[in-house]
């Protein structure tokens, strides 16, 4: 259960400016009411995605390897997460799978695969997962292995300044993945044995851990990708992003 979630990240100051800028060099748009929408998206977002994942000031997109957030601080299942300066690292061993758009329902969607991603930095916690008990701070790295994220959303236009943007709304992230790897150094003060018994648990239940105190990773991974292409949809006319 994700009872609350409070992300501080450079990128929220982001979202104020708004002027048009042309599409990024890097993307070639596609029109909406091509039959062949997602085949042109997917081929056009491959060939940008080193730009995008390099970020790209002018368009105020941030760099991606490695994402850097300020701090974190959730409720994850029966545990509180404290996470200062946490990074993501891995995005350039990352391939966009699928680009959709359904025109009846405007709902669009991108798988991308994470061969490997590390989510890396200083971790407090205290609390419970899987009825153990758990307390400590230290460096903390959690790393997944052939990650399919899928990130859907109904594309919707907002005016803004008396120009039509795209937005986003109801957006939705799956996460599907083959391994985890879970190390929190340092747990209980330091007292290695119970430290490593307890990652060397979380590695052998890592399904059901996810299960447990999955939701607001999902969510932090959900505001990143809603940070990302809504700064990118307020910098781009609706109708020079995506052609009619
Ligand atoms: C995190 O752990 C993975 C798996 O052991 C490792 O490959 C990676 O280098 C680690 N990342 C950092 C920043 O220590």
């Amino acid at each position: 259960m994700c009872k609350m979630l409070l992300i501080c990240s450079s990128i929220v100051g982001y979202l104020y400016a708004v002027y048009a800028l042309p599409p990024p060099s890097y993307l070639t748009p596609c029109s909406l009411s091509d039959p062949k929408f997602n085949e042109c998206a997917l081929k056009s977002g491959k060939a940008g995605m080193t730009m995008i994942i390099q970020g790209d000031k002018k368009y105020n997109l941030p760099s991606l390897n490695p994402f850097k957030l300020d701090y974190v601080e959730t409720e994850a299942g029966f545990m509180k997460i404290k996470l200062y300066k946490p990074e993501l690292h891995g995005a350039t061993k990352t391939e966009l799978k699928e680009v959709y758009y359904d025109p009846k329902t405007k709902r669009m969607g991108l798988s991308v695969l994470f061969n490997e991603e590390s989510l890396v930095g200083n971790y407090d916690i205290s609390g419970k997962i899987l009825i153990l008990p758990i307390e400590g701070n230290g460096d903390l790295n959690i790393t997944v292995y052939n990650a399919i994220f899928t990130y859907e959303f109904d594309l919707i236009k907002e005016m803004k300044n008396g120009v039509e943007y795209a937005g986003l709304k109801n957006d939705k992230l799956d996460m599907n993945l083959d391994k985890i790897y879970i190390n929190l150094d340092n747990l209980f003060n330091g007292d290695k044995l119970l430290g490593d018994n307890i990652n060397k648990f979380l590695n052998e239940n890592w399904k059901d851990a996810l299960n447990e105190a999955g939701a607001p990773i999902i969510e932090v991974l959900k505001s990143i990708c809603f940070n990302v292409l809504s700064t990118l949809f307020l910098k781009v006319p609706f109708n020079e992003l995506f052609l009619p």
